[in-house]
């Protein structure tokens, strides 16, 4: 049987720097609080004002957002819900996607395209300067990846950027940011079923930075799924808890953001902070530390 730490706080994750900055290794990914294929007005505005007030009652001080969620909704929810922000509550957003509709993402990393994407996110958020500015991909076949770094570092050295993250790339090409610019994060796609990222983890590892998960929660692969019911059930948590959880034990460099639009949710995810799993459970779930 395992025990879970009380209080309900994302505290009970310890801590990682971004940067000079110290955040709950357990953060907020703002994506879901939009419409059906992040297109839009969330379904129930007033719950996800709700979710964004009780972050900060649980400890939650890093929220992962982008223009792209919306475009400009989740953003704009942020400021106008948050603002002017709680000390050490830190705001990290993205750019580098155009939307044309529902679920359609176009990659666009050129230099006018980040710089105006950062003017409207200072605007949304009602900042001077955004904490952490993350490359959203590397994947614009138009524009190197050396023009659009370049262009954060410019926006930097101008104070519109306090740290650089990076996100959906690979090692090669955070070894080719790393030779223009700081980068004090990565966020890649990993969960339990989705493992491709690994050798960026432990790229990230030796960096000394942390590793974004981005669907923490994922969908598993069938022998995923079976531990992780296995697990839960020991635990008397769900699936999706321990799916937080395992991350979590999987690497200190790991600071997952699992999103939602519901406030019984993200007191569920903030939970699985307190989670502590056994040798077994690690042995079951595949987490090797
Ligand atoms: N860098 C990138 O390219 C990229 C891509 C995708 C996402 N992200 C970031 O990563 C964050 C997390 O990724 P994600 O939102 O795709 O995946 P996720 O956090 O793994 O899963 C979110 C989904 O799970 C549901 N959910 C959350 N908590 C739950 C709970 N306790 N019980 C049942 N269902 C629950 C949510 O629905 P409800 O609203 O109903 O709870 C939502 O549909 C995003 O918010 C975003 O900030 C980044």
């Amino acid at each position: 049987m395992s025990t879970t730490r009380e209080p309900l706080s994302a505290a009970n994750a310890g801590t990682v720097t971004l940067g000079d900055l110290t955040v709950n290794r357990l953060g907020f990914g703002a994506m879901r609080i939009t419409g059906d294929g992040i297109w839009g007005d969330p379904k129930d505005p007033a719950e996800t004002k709700r979710v964004l007030q009780r972050l900060l009652e649980l400890d939650v001080n890093l929220i992962d957002t982008a223009d792209s969620y919306g475009p400009e909704v989740s953003e704009r929810q942020i400021g106008e819900t948050l603002a002017p922000y709680k000390a050490g509550l830190v705001i990290a957003t993205k750019g580098g996607y155009v939307r044309t509709g529902p679920n359609q993402w176009k990659p666009n990393g050129k230099p006018e395209h980040l710089r105006a994407a950062l003017e409207g996110s200072l605007k949304r958020l009602k900042l001077e300067r955004i904490d952490v500015y993350q490359l959203h991909n590397a994947a614009d076949p138009t524009t190197p990846l050396a023009a659009s770094i370049g262009e954060l570092a410019m926006m930097q050295s101008e104070g519109k950027i306090r740290h650089i993250g990076v996100s959906n790339f690979s090692v090669a090409q955070l070894k080719e940011a790393l030779k223009m610019v700081k980068v004090v994060s990565v966020q890649n796609r990993y969960n339990l079923g989705d493992r491709a990222s690994e050798a960026v983890l432990e790229e990230c590892e030796k960096l000394g930075i942390p590793f974004i998960p981005w669907a923490p929660l994922g969908k598993s692969n069938s022998d995923a799924t079976t531990a992780l019911e296995n697990v839960a059930r020991r635990h008397g948590a769900t699936t999706g808890q321990i799916a937080i959880a395992s991350l979590l034990a999987h690497s200190p460099a790991m600071l997952p953001i699992p999103g939602t639009s519901k406030v019984k949710h993200l007191e569920e995810n903030v939970a699985a902070a307190g989670i502590e799993l056994s040798t077994e459970d690690r042995g079951d779930l595949g987490i090797t530390n």
